[in-house]
């Protein structure tokens, strides 16, 4: 019979267990997951968890447990991150009685945003879409050992830029949000921060490429490290506020701006690169899927009614 109730220290080794195998099948599955799991780091991590974690039995056998990080990052209020490691279930239904709890709880906090996110696989994913869990974003990586052809259209012209382009950054960056205020997105215009984006371009790590045309920037990538996170690999390029105005799209711009900022990564020392995209942006989808970036991770949320 299937039990939920709160961990304790005795559960602590059965959850690393369970986060392993997750995480070993993951890479199995899909080689741009990292596998590897420093076991000491999470089974110190869960010692000191502070945040409530649910551990599902089955008999004395452990199979499932649900934890969350409690985040305000939006205007909705706090919301509950499930990041994969703080999930596993040996069934559809161990989930739904797991966060059938958990949920109650954060429901109970005043938290109505849950987001988790997951491995992109139909066995990981769909659990989720049934708990009434929708696709926001997905995460895609490729490896950089493959050197690509560098050629902007004529008339086009790349360069590296830095904060002395702040104020292109933030009119370029715009066009990304205005894009995606547009349908099929229809995202809330998000206000630009010109600070963080200031502080992003100052960094040394930052990576800030250019493309101009007609004595004009028309086009522009920033690219970072991305910072160590389960299943990401040690030395891979987050690219971030990719984006060709509007007039100058479809000729290729941007496949040679991301060749030449990634011939640029290799050279850096860069192996892998990682990009997320919403998946309602389908012009982002399908040239993120065109530039042969694998899926790793899917990022779902539910907003839970007011009651
Ligand atoms: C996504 C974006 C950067 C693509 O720029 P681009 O210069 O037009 O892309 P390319 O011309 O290099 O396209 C390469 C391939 O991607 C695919 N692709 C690009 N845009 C597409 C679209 N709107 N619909 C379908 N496929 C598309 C195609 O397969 C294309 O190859 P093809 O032209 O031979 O068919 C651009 O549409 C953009 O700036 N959008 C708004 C901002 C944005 O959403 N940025 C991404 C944030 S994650």
């Amino acid at each position: 019979m299937l039990t939920i109730r709160d961990l304790t220290s005795d559960d602590v080794a059965g959850v690393v267990a369970a986060v392993q195998r997750d995480q070993r099948i993951a890479h199995r599955r899909n080689r741009f997951v990292n596998g590897a799991l420093d076991r000491d780091e999470l089974t110190e991590a869960l010692a000191r968890r502070r945040a409530r974690t649910w551990i599902a039995r089955d008999g004395d056998r452990l199979v499932g447990h649900l934890t969350a990080t409690s985040l305000s990052e939006s205007s909705r209020g706090p919301s509950a991150w499930i990041s994969p490691d703080a999930v596993s279930f040996d069934r559809p239904t161990t989930l739904a009685r797991l966060y059938a709890e958990a949920g109650e709880q954060w429901i109970s906090d005043g938290v109505l945003e849950h987001v988790a996110w997951v491995y992109d696989r139909p066995d990981a994913r769909e659990p989720w879409l049934d708990l009434n869990f929708a696709v926001m974003f997905r995460r895609g990586s490729r490896a950089l050992n493959t050197p690509r052809e560098t050629r902007l259209p004529s008339g086009y012209e790349g360069r590296w830029a830095s904060l002395d382009d702040l104020d292109l950054a933030v009119a370029l960056t715009k066009v990304i949000d205005e894009a995606e205020a547009r349908g099929p997105s229809f995202v809330a215009e998000a206000p630009l921060d010109r600070d963080e984006l200031a502080a992003t371009l100052e960094d040394p790590d930052t990576m800030y490429y250019v493309v101009e045309h007609a004595g004009e920037a028309v086009a522009q990538c920033i690219a970072f490290p991305l910072l160590p996170v389960r299943g990401a690999y040690p030395r891979t390029l987050h690219l971030s506020a990719v984006v060709v105005q509007r007039e100058h799209r479809g000729r290729g711009v941007a496949t040679a701006m991301l060749n030449d900022v990634l011939t640029g990564a290799r050279n850096r020392g860069f192996d892998y690169v990682d990009v997320t995209w919403r998946t309602a942006n389908s012009a982002a989808a399908a040239f993120w899927t065109a530039y042969g970036l694998t899926p790793t991770y899917v990022r779902l949320r539910r907003l839970v009614d007011r009651r």
